[in-house]
């Protein structure tokens, strides 16, 4: 049996230029509410190599900004 840690798929690499993994990138929108691609570079590293990974950190960023707009705010 393959332990889980050995699954490629488990946590995909976001920035391979950093490898920096797509759960660095979801905790540290998570913990220090990231809002741009920039802070997300500054504080991971991801994005600040090649620049290819842009878009699939402004998607994270999105999901966030989504999830935050669906919280119902009581009256
Ligand atoms: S893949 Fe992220 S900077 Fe190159």
């Amino acid at each position: 049996m393959i332990p889980a840690t050995c699954d490629a798929t488990a946590d995909p690499v976001l920035c391979r230029c950093l490898q920096v993994s797509r759960s660095q990138v979801v905790d540290c929108i998570a913990v220090s509410g990231a809002e741009t691609v920039r802070q997300i570079a500054v504080l991971t590293g991801a994005g600040s190599g090649c620049l290819a990974c842009h878009c699939r950190i402004k998607e994270l960023l999105a999901t966030r900004t989504r999830s935050k707009s669906a919280v119902a705010v009581p009256a």
